[in-house]
């Protein structure tokens, strides 16, 4: 067990270290200014490497119920690779990324060459991979981004990419609980929109099991994580000591950027545990 856990550390800990090592100007929207960028590649800027609600906690519980090895995987979204890792040192058969930014592309591409895989430049709504040619679909950060018709259309493209029994492991923003008042939903979506500049709409765990099922799978498995993307313990877990240090010091040395965290950061505690980072695996129905 102690095996388990060291030999978990120092792949974690390895990829930490790999992710950390991409340069400022390889990142999106390295030439836009702090106020115009996009939440997440704000955080990116300032050294994080791990852009999702949940931690890679709630990404390592989530793979746990998606078997990768010998596996055909897509990865939709894979931004700055810290699950592409995890996924490539499970021994998948197969990898491809598919990632709308040419930057994540620049990124991906090499790592996935390593094993014989690839990264192309598309909206994970329309992939132009063959239909059943995967086994498992993961994509994290990049539904809650989505309208509703976005989010139908990329769930709908999973969809028709896995071979039926197939699965499709999904990580997102939660609201909580089901039944949050409409009134408090809209206040959230709106004053997240301004903070992070994307349109962001989280759904409740009801709302996301509605949807995945609605577009033809069975859940398998579902977990939640609190939403805690800029606290110090999540941090510690995600990015490491030498992370949260880079991280402090961009902070202290960027202004611009640190306004933009600051604004995050109260949006993110006002709402407190209305929001969650919520993780779902779900089977393609025959
Ligand atoms: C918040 S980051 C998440 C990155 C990574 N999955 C993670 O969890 O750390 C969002 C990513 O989604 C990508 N993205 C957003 N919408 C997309 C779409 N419709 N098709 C393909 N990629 C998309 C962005 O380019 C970016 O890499």
């Amino acid at each position: 067990m102690l095996r388990l856990v060291n030999e978990r550390d120092r792949t974690s800990s390895k990829a930490a270290r790999a992710a950390a090592d991409i340069a400022e100007s390889q990142l999106p929207q390295a030439d836009r200014d702090a106020e115009h960028m996009q939440g997440h590649w704000v955080l990116a800027r300032l050294g994080k490497r791990v852009l999702r609600p949940g931690g890679e906690q709630l990404t390592r519980r989530m793979l746990a119920h998606a078997p990768l090895a010998g596996e055909r995987v897509v990865e939709f979204a894979p931004g700055l690779g810290r699950t592409t890792r995890l996924i490539l040192a499970a021994g998948p058969s197969g990898y491809v990324g598919v990632d709308r930014d040419e930057q994540v592309v620049d990124i991906i591409g090499p790592l996935a060459a390593s094993v014989g895989g690839s990264c192309v430049r598309a909206d994970a709504a329309d992939t132009g991979l063959p239909d059943g040619s995967a086994d498992v679909v993961v994509g994290e950060a990049m539904l809650t981004m989505q309208s509703e018709r976005g989010k139908r259309a990329i769930i709908g493209e999973a969809h028709r990419i896995l071979r039926p029994g197939g699965l499709y492991a999904v990580h997102e923003m939660g609201l909580a609980p089901d039944d949050l008042d409409d009134a408090v939903k809209d206040a959230i979506r709106r004053d997240l929109a301004r903070a992070i500049r994307v349109n962001a709409r989280p759904l409740t765990a009801a709302e996301w099991r509605d949807l995945l099922e609605s577009e033809g799978f069975e859940v398998v498995w579902t977990g939640t994580e609190p939403m805690a993307l800029l606290r110090m313990r999540r941090n510690l877990a995600d990015e490491g000591v030498p992370g949260v240090l880079r991280i402090m010091r961009n902070v202290l040395t960027h202004p611009d950027l640190r306004a933009r965290v600051m604004q995050m950061r109260r949006v993110f505690n006002t709402y407190g545990d209305a929001l969650t980072g919520i993780a779902f695996v779900v089977r393609r129905r025959e």
